[in-house]
């Protein structure tokens, strides 16, 4: 009894797996990229599942067959039989042309080349968060890319530091960041939606951390997003907590670090013009809300080792912090 409920339990986990959405699954393509590359793993798997049934059911006939048995002589070894050895010299290559040709074929159609009507993106890995700017319609977000549905994108991809890699699973592979290199990746989202990515190269303390989103938004829905990216933040309406919150801001280390358009020029850290638009703050990490944005402030390098945005000195005051994160919020 004891052993069908543990048998029980863990079909229930492994069925458990198959549960949605698949944020960020290579199994459930939504590009053309990442379906032509499902489709490739697809055709070779079968072909390994057939050569892996050809292969246990010759063991198992020769293990049943030419068993040991008492009294019995020992089989006689065959040498020197040209069909067979034709057969399994020819078999092999058989396979391998069919697993070659797509292999091939899907290798030149995903190596990043893109019609000149693509929107292109420069993608710049930092330790630990992703840049994206946009130079056609001169716009900077982080963390958070959005792409409108059925058109191509074209990430030149580079890091400012040490090698990162941009992999978001359900739209394309993985493309290492090189410092001073460009990579490319083009693919056209075929679904609306919010799918998850992740820095694929070990690439320091919080590696792990560095986690990213593209967000595939209709056509008119990416435009609407656009016009809001690139227009200069609201001014927080005078005594409200947001206004305080800006104050501190311009007089804090904040400035030297971060953009927001009209109040600070800084490139080191994440462009904050539009912050509270985004859903998760730290790269992926947390959900953008009053908390997180908190505690974040507060200590980012307790919840992200490592990370450059240090302990403010002297420390900001709780009331401080709560104006801050409200101001950041208020930047839709
Ligand atoms: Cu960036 Cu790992």
């Amino acid at each position: 009894m004891p052993r069908i409920r543990l048998w029980l339990a863990t079909a229930a986990l492994a069925i458990s797996g198959c549960g949605g959405p698949f944020p960020q699954s290579t199994l459930h393509p939504r590009s053309d990229f990442a379906r032509g590359t499902d489709a490739l793993f697809t055709d070779i798997f079968w072909w390994a599942a057939a050569v892996f049934v050809v292969v246990e059911l010759m063991l198992l006939v020769a293990i049943v067959r030419f068993r040991h048995r008492e009294g019995r002589a020992a089989p006689r070894p065959t040498h020197g039989h040209t069909l067979m050895e034709i057969g399994w010299t020819l078999a092999p290559a058989v396979i391998l042309v069919f697993v070659a040709v797509p292999t091939v074929r899907t290798i030149f159609a995903t190596a990043g080349e893109a019609p000149a009507d693509a929107l292109k993106v420069d993608v710049i890995g930092h330790q630990w968060w992703w840049e994206f700017r946009y130079p056609e319609l001169a716009l900077v977000t982080a963390n958070e890319l959005h792409v409108p549905l059925g058109r191509v994108v074209q990430l030149s991809i580079t890091s400012a530091d040490v090698i990162h890699s941009f992999w978001a699973p359900p739209l394309g592979g993985k493309r290492d960041a090189i410092p001073g290199h460009m990579t490319r990746i083009a693919f056209r989202p075929d679904s609306v939606g919010d799918y998850s990515g992740q820095c694929a190269e070990f690439c320091g303390a919080s590696h792990a951390n560095m986690r990213l989103r593209v967000i595939v938004d209709s056509d008119s829905g990416f435009g609407r997003w656009a016009t809001v990216q690139l227009a200069g933040p609201a001014a927080p309406a005078p005594g409200t907590l947001a206004e305080r919150g800006r104050a501190v801001f311009a007089r804090s280390a904040c400035i030297g670090c971060h953009t927001i358009q009209g109040v600070s020029p800084g490139v080191i850290g994440p462009n904050l013009t539009h912050v509270g638009s985004r859903t998760t703050i730290a790269s992926g990490l947390f959900p953008n809300d009053s908390a997180h944005l908190a505690r974040w402030i507060a200590d980012a390098p307790s919840l992200k080792p490592g990370s450059l945005m240090t302990r403010m000195q002297p420390p900001l005051t709780d009331a401080d912090i709560a104006a801050l994160g409200a101001y950041l919020q208020s930047l839709k």
